[in-house]
């Protein structure tokens, strides 16, 4: 670690060291995931470079602008090497990761032929599944069992396994499955307690993707929710996550528009101009495509995906810019283009004496591509929590929100989307840690 400025006097939290080697656990073996997994032995033989990923690529500044430096966020942090990484799913569908990303399409076949070894070795477990929360989908690579507890219980001892088989001295799990219809918080999710008993009376309440949460944190491992599931937004996550000090982030990756409109939307609001409305609309053709397909599904995507804007413009603070724009979210199925989506946004804005003007955006993009060094720096950031005395035992890990669609937060705290408030927080939250200065960017200090 780079030497500190004569001003820092911050006490540095315990991290304990990345000795060892860290599983990853993967509900949902599909697009994302495999190209996540496909993407680090790539990259580990070193013939791909981990693009998009901070916690691989990015730096941090440290003390003045001046000092000139500026290490590698690995360097920085103790984080876990990719060469510690070990894999392991569970699918509705038999296919091992190879077949998998074959069938997704993200990816050619002739980077996949490089690492098909290691991909065919990874073989879904049976998954905890209900076509009553994903309508569009049905396998037979399922789990049995009386009642949901017991379903948990699987779960644990799959978590277990893993563990035992793979030698691995660390988990992480992140849920990279498909989105389940849209669920509201209830009584049965209000504590331990409650959702116990409401996993033996196999409460309807009770989403597969809370029984992984839930089996999870029970085993102690660190939870991130990439889909825009309730799954961990519930107080008994928070309960056993803080219990158990296995930290939680969701949800909802933070790619393609969603991405886009919390670069566009702070520099409207930064120059104090108006939006009268922005259209949204997607073609894709991937399996997450027909998922969201089903008008349940859909609905829970689309909360994840409205509420970015309101929150970034602020309309209680500035009324007259925004307090009645039109924001409107349509995804739709087009099987021609996989997951290459294309995404188009129409912005109407205004300015100077209330003149209006357009923006156009087409963003031919790939899922994938921009989901999964999120689900590597997750992963990775996540496990950096476990091991950080300050961070494991808060929940919620809200430094995290950079990667989220919609940010976890205390009950009552409103999240931040802008993407740039996010970066800050996660790098001051990382030099925190190392008890370096924060940066204020004030700079006065140069014209003294
Ligand atoms: N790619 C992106 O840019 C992006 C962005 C934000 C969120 N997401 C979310 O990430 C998730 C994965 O996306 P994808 O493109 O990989 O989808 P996908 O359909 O390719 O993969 C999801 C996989 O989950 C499996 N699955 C469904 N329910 C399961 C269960 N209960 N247990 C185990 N497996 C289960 C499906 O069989 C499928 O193989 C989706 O929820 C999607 O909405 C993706």
């Amino acid at each position: 670690m780079a030497a500190k400025s004569s001003i820092d006097l911050i006490q540095e939290p315990t991290i304990a060291p990345a000795k060892g080697k860290l599983g990853v656990m993967i509900p949902g073996m599909g697009a994302v995931a495999t190209t996540f997994m496909a993407g680090v032995e790539a990259i580990r033989k070193g013939i791909a470079e981990p693009i998009g990923s901070l916690t691989q690529m990015g730096t941090i500044r440290l003390g003045k602008r001046t000092d000139g430096r500026s290490p590698l966020i690995k360097d920085f942090v103790p984080l876990a090497s990719l060469n510690d990484l070990v894999f392991t799913g569970w699918d509705i569908f038999e296919d091992n990761a190879y077949e998998s990303a074959l069938n997704a399409g993200v990816l050619e076949k002739e980077l996949l032929n490089k690492v098909k070894p290691f991909l065919k070795s990874i073989k879904p477990r049976k998954a905890v599944f209900d076509r009553k929360y994903v309508k569009m989908l049905d396998g037979k690579n399922v789990k049995k069992g009386r009642n949901k507890m017991d379903l948990a219980e699987q779960l644990r001892a799959d978590i277990r396994d893993f563990k035992k088989t793979s030698k691995v001295s660390r988990l992480v799990m992140i849920w990279c499955a498909s989105t389940e219809i849209f669920l509201k918080q209830g009584p049965v999710h209000a504590s331990l307690e409650a959702f116990e008993k409401g996993l033996r009376k196999s409460d309807p309440n009770i989403a597969p993707s809370m029984i992984y949460a839930y089996a999870a944190l029970m085993e102690g491992v660190p939870f991130a929710n990439g889909a825009p599931n309730l799954t961990v937004d519930i107080p008994v996550m928070l309960e056993l996550s803080k219990r158990n000090h296995a930290p939680i982030a969701g949800k909802d990756f933070k790619t393609g528009q969603t991405l886009m409109k919390t670069i566009l939307a702070p520099g409207f609001k930064a120059r104090m101009l108006g939006l009268n409305g922005w259209f949204s609309t997607n073609i894709l053709g991937n399996r997450d495509g027909e998922v969201l397909e089903d008008p349940g599904s859909f609905k829970t995507k689309e909360e994840s995906k409205l509420s970015v804007l309101e929150r970034i413009l602020q309309p209680e603070l500035y009324p007259k810019l925004y307090k009645d724009f039109y924001h409107k979210v349509r995804i739709n199925y087009y099987p021609p283009r996989g997951d290459n989506k294309e995404g188009w946004d129409n912005i109407d804005i205004f300015g100077w004496l209330g003149y209006p003007m357009q923006i156009k955006v087409d963003f031919l993009c790939r899922d994938s591509i921009l989901a999964a060094p999120l689900v590597l720096d997750l992963v990775l950031f996540l496990d950096l929590a476990k091991r950080c005395e300050e961070l494991s035992g808060l929940g919620i890990q809200e430094w995290l929100s950079f990667y989220l669609k919609s940010p976890m937060t205390v009950p009552g705290l409103y999240p931040e989307h802008d993407l740039f408030i996010q970066m800050m927080k996660l790098k001051n939250t990382l030099r925190h840690l190392r008890g370096q200065e924060l940066i204020t960017h004030l700079g006065l200090e140069y014209y003294d």
